[in-house]
């Protein structure tokens, strides 16, 4: 094994972040959707950087990047061949952050750039993934491209629509792709070996126990589901207050339950978010009578996380009717808690304490990739330290120093990764 230089492994990174970073839909924050033409731009930058790091780019069907590095012996153009997968994401939510996500893709290109450097091969090929829709900040679609890669696609997602009324299908047009072929992304589970993800952490745990890298457990599990509330337009001047049917007020007395049922949950580490509301007409004198939020509500275990959204619809239908309103639910995303392989935590485990690094094990309570990974292959997560535990917005941040570290840790992991582990 060579001595690594983490120092400067992180100042490659937040080079590299600080390019993506620039690549955004809006001039004054970084805001960078699935299938907008910033994802494109992002993606051909990655695309760039991973031929020169040694990798030949591919584009697949849901327009996710993949280097791939040919195994020792391979010959080019061959297919099946046994991969490990490393990666993450390359959309944002909006008024991102520069790490979430894009740390991930950085950290796989530059790990293989070292092994290119020294000429070395593996008797696997390495792939690094750059997803394009991790966030679902723009469709009611979740980790819609790892799903593709995990042949888990629900075709009826191609008729969601983002806030403009554009399809994912026409979305997928506009980009260059064809969503006719969404089942070419499938990989086979011959093919991958396992998925690994580097992350920033989003919390503050690590922080908090002063470690620059944490192994992960497990990912919360996560609902998201529309609610939609109807009432009755009326004049805010002459309808007196009992005779309303107010769909903002039947709607935020079911925020309100959502908040209390979540805070009944704290050993499940359940947490319950309203992120975004639609109200209509959306005028100052008149009552609403069309309201539209998403609960996003996510537990470490999946029964209570089921019993919670019951208890939410039963409640959320009684205070609709009390109010003269009424109230429908499409829970359009349910992803159970995914764990991470022990192996794959071991291995992890080993390549961070080959650094004299001791990295403690945490649950994920942020959604990854890894959710629909699972469906195809083992992953794992290796997170890191981020100052705050702030994420999803601006004031993100981790050290070049952490950066590094997690980037020789991945080095390390790939290159003592040994798929007879899995056992
Ligand atoms: C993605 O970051 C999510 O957890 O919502
Ligand atoms: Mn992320
Ligand atoms: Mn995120």
């Amino acid at each position: 094994m060579t001595a690594l230089d983490t120092e400067r492994l992180g100042r490659r990174a937040e080079a590299m972040l600080e390019e993506l970073a620039a690549i955004s839909e809006e001039p004054d924050r970084l805001t960078r959707r699935f299938l907008t033409p910033e994802h494109k731009r992002a993606a051909h930058l990655v695309g760039q950087w991973m031929a020169e790091a040694g990798m030949t780019p591919s584009e697949d069907a849901l327009g996710t990047v993949r280097g791939h590095y040919a195994m020792a012996g391979e010959s080019a153009g061959a297919n099946a061949v046994p991969r490990l997968l490393v990666g993450s994401h390359i959309d944002t939510v909006i008024n991102a952050g520069k790490y979430d996500g894009m740390l991930g893709v950085v950290a796989g290109i530059l790990a293989i750039e070292h092994f290119r450097d020294q000429g070395r091969r593996f008797p696997f090929a390495v792939d690094v993934l750059a997803f394009g829709d991790e966030e679902g900040s723009r469709f009611p679609t979740v980790l819609s491209s790892s799903a593709a890669l995990a042949g888990a696609f629900d075709p009826s997602w191609l008729d969601g629509t983002d806030r403009d009324g554009i399809t994912l299908r026409q979305a997928m047009l506009d980009y260059g792709l064809d969503p006719g072929a969404v089942g070419t992304a499938a990989m086979s589970r011959d093919e991958a070996m396992a998925y690994v993800e580097i992350h920033i952490e989003q919390g503050p745990v690590l922080e908090h126990g002063n470690r620059p890298l944490g192994v992960v457990t497990s990912i919360a599990g996560q609902y998201r589901t529309r609610v939609t509330v109807r009432g009755m337009a009326g004049h805010a001047g002459t309808v007196p207050m009992p005779l309303r049917q107010d769909a903002l007020l039947a709607a935020s007395e079911m925020i309100v339950l959502a908040e209390h049922i979540a805070k009944a949950h704290p050993d499940a580490g359940m947490v319950a978010t309203v992120g975004h509301i639609k109200v209509m007409p959306g005028a100052i004198n008149v009552i609403p009578d069309l309201v539209e939020f998403v609960l996003d509500l996510r537990a470490s275990s999946d029964a209570p996380r089921a019993s919670a959204l019951q208890s939410f619809t039963a409640r959320a239908e009684a205070i609709a009717a009390a109010r003269g309103c009424s109230v429908a639910f499409d829970t359009y995303h349910d992803c159970r808690t995914a764990a991470c392989a022990s192996w794959l935590q071991e291995g992890l485990a080993r390549s961070t304490a080959s650094l004299g690094l001791d990295a403690p094990r945490l649950v994920s309570g942020a959604g990854h990739d890894g959710q629909s990974m699972e469906k195809l292959t083992d992953f794992a997560m290796l997170f890191v330290r981020c100052k705050g535990g702030i994420s999803h917005n601006p004031l993100e941040s981790a050290t070049v120093e952490d950066m590094g570290l997690a980037v020789a840790a991945l080095i390390r992991f790939i290159e003592t990764f040994n798929p007879r582990e899995r056992g």
